[in-house]
């Protein structure tokens, strides 16, 4: 039976970046024979601005027929005036909850090709493969209670709070074991233990998973030292695991180790396999609409896609070489441009990955 393909292409640079992204799945289904169905939903500022909401609950729907579902990005400054309610960014937040997707794994690996347009020297990235594990339903991004008050002085007050229960950290902190296990078995779970009780209890639990797992190193780092330390010498880590803003913060860090944050993919996934696929950027409204954007996250996250929820890993490999291969050709979009090399658009990087996909 055929799988289906939700595919949310979002605001900002999001429709640009699908764009290619879906021509690589269409090659696929076309030459390669991947049984697949697409459809395409509203979400974020572009399902507000159509339906009132940011995710409707025909995505929401739509989303849970699904077998996988790619996003491009939401938000944008168009709809930063609107209650924190219905911002394009709680559609996001929104379907993560909705769907379970508590697993989110964002690789950071450096393509040699690419060596020379990390901000840091090549001998620091050269080889980086690291795979970060943030948790993604719970947190501070979820904790109640929240919101802003008003003091009696007159004086607003404003709130969140981090909430973990041990299973939710038990789960994630397994999650990254696996994976640790069929890599390099390092693990380094990131708390701020020293100042917030809610990660003290985080590193308990990640200390007890880790019995579970005599194999792999376990190691724990504070937030700020790790966020220094994947500057300094990022290929001390091998898998990293931690909170939900922690990611959040830390792998927008580790995208530029590996030259520009459009290069980084992400898998979200829930317990059972089923996934939604993105880059780890944003909308990127300072570039939006020129057609400049780097699609290659994208494209990508859909070799995750492949791999984690479509049990295709040898199409996952084709797509990855197919990348591998507009590299080698020196197509660069601006991000990744260095010299010596061909500075091109959106469009054609797409296309340079799916003709290499179609030629092998
Ligand atoms: P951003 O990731 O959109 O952009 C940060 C910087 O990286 C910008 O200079 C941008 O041009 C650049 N960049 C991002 N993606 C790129 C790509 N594919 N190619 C080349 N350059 C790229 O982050 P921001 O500016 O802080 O946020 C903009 C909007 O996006 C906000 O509304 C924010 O809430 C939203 N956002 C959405 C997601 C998501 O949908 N997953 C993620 C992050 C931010
Ligand atoms: C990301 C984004 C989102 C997050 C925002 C847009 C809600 O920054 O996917 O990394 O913080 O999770
Ligand atoms: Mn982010």
């Amino acid at each position: 039976m055929s799988k289906n393909i939700l595919v949310l292409p979002g605001d900002g640079i999001g429709q640009e970046i699908v764009t290619g992204a879906v021509k690589v799945l269409a090659c696929l289904r076309d030459d390669f024979g991947l049984d697949i169905e697409m459809d395409e939903a509203l979400i974020g500022g572009a399902a507000y601005d159509a339906a009132g909401h940011p995710l409707p609950q025909a995505t929401i729907d739509l989303a849970k027929e699904a077998d996988a579902v790619l996003l491009g990005a939401v938000g944008g400054p168009k709809w930063e005036p609107l209650d924190i309610s219905v911002r394009p960014e709680k559609g996001l937040l929104g379907i993560r909850k909705e769907l379970g997707l508590f697993a989110n794994l964002r690789p950071a690996i450096l393509y040699p090709q690419l060596a020379g347009a990390s901000t840091l020297k090549p001998e620091v990235v050269s080889g980086l493969d690291i795979m970060i594990v943030r948790e993604l339903t719970g947190g501070i991004y979820f904790g109640q209670p929240r919101g802003i008050r008003e003091l009696e002085n007159g004086e607003k007050e404003g709130f969140n709070t981090l909430v973990y229960r041990e299973s939710e950290v038990d789960r994630i902190v397994r999650v990254a074991m696996d994976i640790a296990m069929k890599r390099n078995k390092r693990l380094c779970s990131v708390d701020k233990a020293n100042v917030l009780e809610c990660t003290e209890m985080w590193r308990d639990v990640a200390t007890k998973v880790g019995a579970d797992y005599p194999e792999v190193a376990l190691s724990h780092m504070y937030v700020d030292n790790a966020a220094m330390q994947l500057v300094r010498a990022p290929k001390q880590f091998d898998v990293m695991v931690t909170t939900n803003m922690f990611g959040d913060i830390l792998s927008d860090c580790a995208s530029m180790l590996t030259g520009s944050i459009g290069m980084l993919p992400s898998a979200s996934l829930d317990e059972h396999g089923k996934g939604m696929y993105e880059p780890i950027h944003g909308s990127a409204p300072d570039i939006s609409g020129k057609g400049v954007a780097n699609p290659l996250a994208t494209i990508l996250s859909v070799a995750m896609m492949l791999r984690y929820s479509l049990n295709e890993s040898a199409m996952a490999d084709q797509v990855e070489k197919a990348v591998n291969s507009a590299l080698d050709q020196g197509l660069r979009t601006p991000d990744i441009y260095s010299e010596g090399t061909e500075k091109v658009g959106t469009e054609a990087m797409g296309d340079a990955v799916v003709k290499a996909l179609r030629e092998g």
